[in-house]
């Protein structure tokens, strides 16, 4: 009998004719599929809701996974990068839209259930809120819209806010190799999350954030319409270009700028230890990355080396530069803003931009592009992350101390991200991300491990770390960066959120964008369906 039907279904759809003869028949066919791994009537009542909010055109049967369902664990691990989160509580349901259609009705019946949403498309949050949470909840992944459409003669891309950035990259590149789009280094990230919280890579410093180079938004609001910049209205495209994504509604696709990159883009990586007068290149680099030309990009990352040989650990520093042009331009700026870094021509490699791609995100580049369509992240270590901006140059005293912390802890990274440049020119309040013109640079502190009990001491070390740059880095507010979500910074209490309490994060990620986002934010979502840890809070309008 079961064989009977699913036959029957599959015919008709396979026909086309899935408008189906009665859409109540098509309806309890997908309810009967459904029924074979749902096995609890919230479960039944949840299908039925979703099921009745569909057009009988846009039924689908692999939409919805219970806990029961094979396909849950592999889809819930597939994009967690932080193993830190992997045993945390488990979403009711996954739901896995192919089309605004399905995230519609997922909203509604959401709310009718009284289930908290979260959305993932990248599945990178630091702090794991795109997937856990301590209500009872269900994740919406976008994976399966992820389409991207290029048009290089109008220099824009539509692309699918469950896309990776490599899939991005890659799309753009096929059409063009003059074409580009600046956003971050790692390939895996998804465009959903990473826009939505600002977004900045190796060629910001010309063009500025991945958010300032949106033309247009799609996002399911909490009533379940579907909005575009025109019928959202300048306030809520203006929050969900930096103020996250995830306070606001479903974002399911982006329009995007594109950016002119030159046939020829030059690399080099310089390394040195403190022996090797690390520290004076540190000191010189903070006074000058940030005034370099705006095609010229150096980064600065701090790590620990020989932690596991007979040498005693040491720090390192690594320089890694990408210029958007050729070796001889590179090497007539370089070696007279910065010659003590001692850069030559055989230092320096010419590519294409997206080789830079592959390049930064740890490839060869020799490597076919296409690696950068592998969305599969299978991470096997636990992370904790912190951020920081300086505004003044960190005296020698204060790096030494700080190198003497990184040492301690062989798996720490710090990366030293210039700004300038572009960022500079870009009102500080024309998105939700503030920190522009007055900051020398960002910094990213990260630490990783992948033994369970290691968890408290890492975390603890990181707690010692970020207090000790107190006095070095920007205050009043402590600057943070959103996509590097950090919870000991401030946590929402559920379900009502004052804005005095949000006000301790809020500040620190948006400063004095965060009055304007929780106007936003009350009007969008008055009731604050939303609401996650780190949302943006609703005015209590007595
Ligand atoms: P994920 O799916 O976890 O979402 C992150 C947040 O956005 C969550 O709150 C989620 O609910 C919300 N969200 C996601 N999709 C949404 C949607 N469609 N609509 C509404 N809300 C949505 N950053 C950077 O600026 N430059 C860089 O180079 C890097 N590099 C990097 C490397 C690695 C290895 C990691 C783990 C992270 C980075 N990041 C980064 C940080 C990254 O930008 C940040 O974690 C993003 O939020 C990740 O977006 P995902 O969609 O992948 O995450």
């Amino acid at each position: 009998m079961v064989g009977k039907i699913t036959r029957a279904y599959e015919r008709e759809v396979k026909e086309g004719d899935v408008k189906m003869a009665s859409p109540k028949f098509g309806m309890s066919i997908l309810f009967f599929f459904l029924c074979i791994s749902f096995c609890s009537s919230t479960d039944q009542s949840f299908q039925q809701c979703f099921s009745s909010h569909l057009p009988p055109s846009n039924i689908t049967y692999d939409v919805i996974f219970t806990q029961n369902s094979s396909q849950y664990s592999s889809i819930l691990q597939s994009s967690i990068r932080n193993l830190r989160f992997s045993n945390a509580s488990k979403p009711r349901y996954l739901v896995t839209p192919y089309n605004e259609d399905h995230i519609q009705a997922t909203i509604i019946c959401s709310k009718e259930h009284h289930l908290q949403v979260r959305v993932r498309s990248g599945g990178h949050d630091y702090e794991g809120l795109s997937y856990i949470s301590d209500v009872p909840f269900i994740v919406i992944d976008l994976f399966h819209i992820r389409s991207v459409m290029v048009d290089i003669k109008n220099e824009y891309a539509w692309v699918g806010a469950g896309a990776t950035l490599g899939e991005l990259y890659y799309s753009i590149s096929a059409k063009s190799n003059v074409h580009g789009f600046p956003a971050g280094s790692c390939p895996t990230v998804g465009v959903g999350g990473h826009i939505s919280g600002g977004g900045f890579g190796t060629i910001f410093r010309k063009y500025g954030l991945a958010a300032d180079n949106v033309i247009d938004a799609k996002m399911v609001d909490v009533n379940g319409n579907v909005l575009d910049r025109k019928s959202m209205g300048e306030d809520l495209f203006w929050a969900i270009r930096g103020g996250g994504g995830a306070s606001f509604g479903v974002i399911f696709s982006w329009k995007l700028k594109l950016v002119r990159v030159p046939p020829t883009v030059t690399v080099f990586k310089t390394v040195k230890s403190l022996e090797q007068g690390a520290t004076k290149l540190v000191q010189k680099w903070q006074n000058i990355a940030y005034k370099f030309h705006h095609d010229l990009f150096v980064h600065a990352v701090i790590q620990v080396t020989n932690p596991n040989s007979n040498q005693n650990p040491t720090v390192q520093v690594s320089f890694d530069c990408l210029f958007l042009g050729t070796t001889e331009r590179l090497l007539s700026s370089i070696q007279r803003s910065f010659p003590e870094l001692g850069v030559t021509q055989e230092n320096c490699t010419e590519m294409s931009w997206i080789q830079s791609v592959l390049y930064f995100a740890g490839y060869s580049i020799a490597e076919s592009a296409d690696v950068l369509l592998n969305r599969t992240t299978q991470s096997t270590q636990s992370f904790k992350a912190k951020s920081d901006y300086v505004k003044e140059a960190i005296p020698k005293t204060g790096l030494e101390g700080l190198f003497k912390m990184v040492v301690e802890e062989e798996t720490s990274v710090l990366i030293l991200t210039p700004y300038g440049g572009r960022m500079k020119q870009i009102k500080s309040s024309a998105t939700p991300f503030p920190y522009r013109s007055e900051y020398l640079y960002g910094i990213q502190y990260m630490i990783s491990w992948d033994v369970a009990e290691e968890t408290g001491k890492r975390i603890g070390w990181m707690r010692r770390l970020y207090k000790y740059m107190e006095p070095y880095v920007s205050t009043a507010p402590r600057a943070a960066y959103l996509n590097y979500r950090d919870l000991d910074l401030g946590r929402n209490s559920y379900p009502n959120t004052s804005y005095v309490e949000s006000s301790e994060w809020g500040l620190k990620y948006f400063n004095h964008n965060f009055n304007r986002l929780v106007r936003v934010k009350t009007l969008a979502d008055p009731h604050n369906f939303f609401w996650n840890e780190q949302s943006i809070p609703v005015l209590r309008l007595e």
